[in-house]
């Protein structure tokens, strides 16, 4: 998968294009990552990519132009392929499991990072979709591209070894849940214990408790989540006592 992003601080991706899965990854080659400075395409004396806003109030938009350029000449790099132009702006559709399942199977990404008060609209014309990862504002898409980078390329063939499953985790798991609790080694640490069930060996009896817990932690942390997931008359009584509580 080639991944492109666009943006005026190339230098914020330098540890997490040079670290962990992600930097192993782009070393084994099966990611390819570049990031380009839109601010190289700026034609102004200054190399600008900001203006003040058309009709006034505070702060400044990005510049059409450098974008319009950069964009073009990354296109270039690979004439054959179409990218798949992503725009992180608060005002996008808010990312979720299933759209970063979606981003992934793009062979060719292309990621915009906006800034200040926002971009020129007329950028959009060249944006197939805008992506927001969450309801709050950040200082630009810079970090928002790298939550985007992070999470797609865990889809990526090769770039999750046989350790980091992609299967029991949260939003995924029993169909929408977020995660059970897990344990590890010791059994007994500072005097809290292990539940019995996961030292028990018993598989069914595991998975129905891993099942319940998922459900209570859901009900407890995203309710909102669980109107997608098919319940039991017994899980759904659960969630009734727990959310009284
Ligand atoms: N830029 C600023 N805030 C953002 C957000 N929440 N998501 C994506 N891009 C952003």
């Amino acid at each position: 998968m080639r991944i492109d992003i666009l943006t005026i601080f190339p230098e914020m991706f330098s540890s997490v294009l040079s670290t962990s899965i992600c930097g192993k990854a782009i070393e084994r080659g099966i990611l390819n990552v570049y990031t380009h400075n839109i601010r190289d395409y700026a034609q102004s004396k200054h190399k600008n990519t900001d203006d003040y806003p058309f009709g006034g109030g505070a702060g400044m938009v990005m510049l059409a132009q450098p974008i319009f350029d950069c964009i073009e000449a990354v296109k270039q790099l690979e004439s054959d392929k179409t990218p798949h132009i992503v725009f992180l702006t608060p005002r996008g559709k808010t990312l979720t499991q299933s759209k970063v399942q979606d981003l992934a199977k793009h062979e060719w990404l292309i990621l915009l990072c906006g800034h200040y008060e926002g971009v020129d609209e007329r950028v959009m014309s060249l944006v197939d979709e805008e992506i927001s990862i969450g309801d709050y504002v950040l200082t630009g898409g810079e970090i928002p591209a790298m939550v985007v980078l992070d999470c797609v390329s865990r889809y990526v063939d090769g770039v999750l070894g046989s350790s980091e499953s992609l299967g029991d985790e949260s939003f995924t798991l029993f169909g929408g849940l977020l995660e059970y609790p897990q344990y590890t080694r010791p059994a007994e640490f500072r005097g809290m214990n292990v539940p019995d069930v996961l030292l028990s060996g018993n598989h069914a009896q595991i998975n129905k408790w891993r099942r319940q817990q998922a459900i209570i932690k859901t009900a407890e942390n995203r309710p909102d989540l669980l109107e997608k997931v098919q319940l039991s008359e017994e899980e759904k009584a659960l969630i009734e006592s727990i959310l009284k509580k």
